[in-house]
């Protein structure tokens, strides 16, 4: 395979992930350059992969301004600057992998599939899942036919407390108005895009949705909690969302808190006391859990496609054990796991008894890092995909991306408007 080189824009918690592809198979894949207004990732990104001066952008305006370089750019911005920040990457000759999600707006989604097909580059979303090998396998069982119809999918994502509140109650996604993402978006738009990849063809035709926020919201804040966990709250001990017991004690998403300190990289923030004057003061982590914002807790999602495969999604935030379930329901057999138990079970329809066999599959390849081994395999994939090599199962084209993201569009507008939404709506 011929070597890729690649542009990293945006070298955060997501950038460095991908990045990393280049440590671990030099000679399929390179960073070439970077392009990152934070002059202290900038600098980590330059050291890590001994990019040159001149490849290395601060203004990304001087990086649009430059000729074309290297084969690709990895995209791994914030969710609002997807496709502005994309789109001239075409024009100019790049291929991209694009974190996801790309937009909430179904305009912006299609004139970024107008663009990529128009200079006709390689457009990948970075639907990290459909590489886990939980769920490759899961999709190669269902290629295979043996369990005949697919009936109904059953997916369900239970975000763990100490998650949702990092990311959706305190932290960078806790805001729709701020972000630009819902919280269907920017936690399932995963889910729905494999729904959407294992009913394998079949387009989804109407969707509804429920959803609600009823536990992080200020009338559940209970007598005598205060506006931080480690100023003025009297209940601290006894809360189950104590940014103490949280961040202090237990080192939760320290990528996720300790980012964003002026002039130092995450890992350099460790200090006890420097952490608890950061949560007394400015982070926005050391704020009482009980606040009104603009996303829900908890949403539910029900689809129907036009072969008359049904799907469900239940997203819940907030819970004990964190994970995603699913139970797959075929004509001939069915299929449930746990993606973090790394098994599922097959159980095959026995006529002869009117019984079933039931076989567990164990995942025995390596699944570390997160998205359950999905990330690296993700870049592999991308730089294998730009190289000219034949795409892999899991490979995500854009027009698959912007079914599942118009699928997520669609569930939040019937959620808003408490009504069925026909997909063709947006189309
Ligand atoms: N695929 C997944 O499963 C997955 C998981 C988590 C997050 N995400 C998505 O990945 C994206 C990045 O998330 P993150 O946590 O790495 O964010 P981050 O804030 O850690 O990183 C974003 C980086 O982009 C830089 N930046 C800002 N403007 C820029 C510009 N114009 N050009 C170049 N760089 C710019 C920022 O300085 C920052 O370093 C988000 O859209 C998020 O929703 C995807």
């Amino acid at each position: 395979m011929k070597k890729v080189t690649a542009v990293i824009m945006g070298f955060g918690d997501r950038g460095q992930i991908y990045a990393e592809y280049a440590l671990r198979a030099p000679d399929k894949f390179e960073i070439a350059g970077c392009v990152e207004p934070d002059p202290v990732r900038l600098e980590k990104a330059k050291k890590l992969y001994n990019l040159k001066d001149e490849n290395c952008f601060l203004r990304p305006e001087d990086f649009y301004a430059r000729e074309k370089f290297c084969d690709a750019v990895i995209n791994a911005t914030m969710d609002s600057l997807h496709v502005k920040t994309t789109l001239p990457l075409f024009k100019m000759g790049y291929d991209v992998l694009l974190e996801k999600p790309v937009t909430s707006d179904p305009s912006e989604l299609k004139a970024l599939q107008k663009a990529a097909k128009e200079h006709k580059r390689v457009l990948m979303i970075c639907h990290v899942l459909r590489y886990a090998p939980f769920y490759l396998k899961i999709k190669n069982l269902l290629l295979g036919g043996e369990l005949g119809k697919l009936e109904h999918i059953y997916c369900s994502e239970n975000v763990g407390i100490a998650h949702m509140l990092s990311s959706y109650v305190r932290g960078k996604w806790g805001s729709e108005a701020e972000c630009g993402s819902g919280m269907l978006m920017a936690k399932c738009c995963h889910d729905l895009d494999l729904i959407v990849w294992l009913a394998g063809g079949a387009e989804p035709d109407d969707v509804f949705s429920f959803g609600t926020r009823s536990v992080f919201c200020e009338e559940n804040k209970p007598k005598g909690a205060g506006s931080r966990c480690l100023t003025d709250c009297k209940i601290e001990k006894d809360c189950p969302y104590s940014a103490k017991k949280l961040y202090l004690d237990n080192n939760e998403f320290p990528f996720l808190v300790w980012a964003n300190v002026p002039n130092k990289d995450w890992t350099q923030v460790n200090d006890y006391e420097e952490r608890k004057k950061l949560l007394e003061t400015v982070n926005p982590h050391g704020k009482c859990a009980y606040v009104n914002r603009d996303l829900v807790d908890h949403q539910s999602v029900l689809v129907r496609f036009n072969s008359g495969i049904t799907a469900t999604l239940d997203m819940t935030g907030g819970a004990s054990r964190a994970g995603r379930r699913i139970h797959i329901v075929c004509s001939r057999g069915e299929i449930e796991g746990f993606l973090e138990d790394n098994e599922f079970t097959v159980r095959r329809y026995n006529a002869e008894r009117a019984s079933y066999t039931s076989e567990t599959v164990r995942i025995t390849e390596d699944v570390s890092g997160a998205h359950s081994g999905g990330d690296l395999r993700l870049a592999a994939d991308f730089a294998a995909r730009v190289a000219g090599e034949t795409p892999s199962v899991s490979c995500t084209s854009i027009d698959d991306s912007v079914i599942g993201h118009l699928l997520v569009i669609g569930a939040e507008t019937s959620r808003k408007e408490r009504r069925t939404v026909r997909l063709s709506e947006f189309l």
